[in-house]
């Protein structure tokens, strides 16, 4: 049974798209992919990663979850950032938050949503350590762009002190983890200007 064949038709657009301008291209990625950048982002439909900043597929290797955590007992992403940084060698690792974030939003709630507060711990941590800061902005909605921004800062740190990237670094590879924010409202991406570099950055 062919199930939702727009969906294939859009697929083989896109594939024949990409073949006319360069006819090998699927037969050359299927040897190798070599991505420079690691993007860790949410897993928003409005946040689509490669297409944001204009990527083709083998250029980005990404994970995405809700509201872009990376714990340190998530085995599932620090698989990914073992892989990206062990085998891939990236030199950029890219957490990408955004503005709007419903996983933000939902942490900064009085209310409970079930399962997910306990996935959105770690952000209601971060609201209560900058209480202070969160509350002498004039409203709800900056509050919430302000934490936005600060869950991208403490994930770039999350990033920073994984045993993965610290042996990165101690063995001298260039690896950069950065902090970016994205405006669903614009389509355009803020650098936070958190970017690590070393474990002495
Ligand atoms: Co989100």
């Amino acid at each position: 049974m062919n199930t939702l064949p727009h969906l294939f038709a859009n697929n083989l657009a896109w594939s024949e798209n990409i073949r006319k301008t360069n006819a090998e291209f699927f037969e050359t990625l299927a040897k190798q992919q070599s991505p420079e950048y690691l993007w860790i982002g949410c897993s928003d439909s409005r946040v689509p990663a490669n297409e944001i900043v204009g990527l083709m597929p083998g250029e980005l290797f990404v994970h995405r979850n809700v509201s872009n955590l990376v714990g340190h007992s998530d085995m599932n992403c620090l698989s990914v950032v073992q892989f990206a940084v062990d085998v891939l060698k990236v030199k950029h690792i890219i957490v990408c938050g955004h503005y709007g974030c419903c996983g933000v939003l939902a942490a900064l709630e009085e209310k409970r949503h079930g399962l997910i507060d306990n996935w959105l711990r770690d952000i209601r941590v971060t609201a209560s350590s900058h209480q202070a800061e969160l509350n002498a902005l004039p409203n709800k909605n900056m509050q919430a762009d302000r934490l936005c921004e600060l869950n991208v800062i403490e994930q770039v740190k999350n990033v920073a002190n994984t045993t993965i990237v610290e042996e990165a670094w101690q063995r001298g590879q260039e690896l950069h983890v950065h902090g970016w924010i994205y405006g669903i409202k614009d389509g355009l991406l803020r650098d936070l200007s958190v970017t690590v570099s070393s474990a002495h950055a």
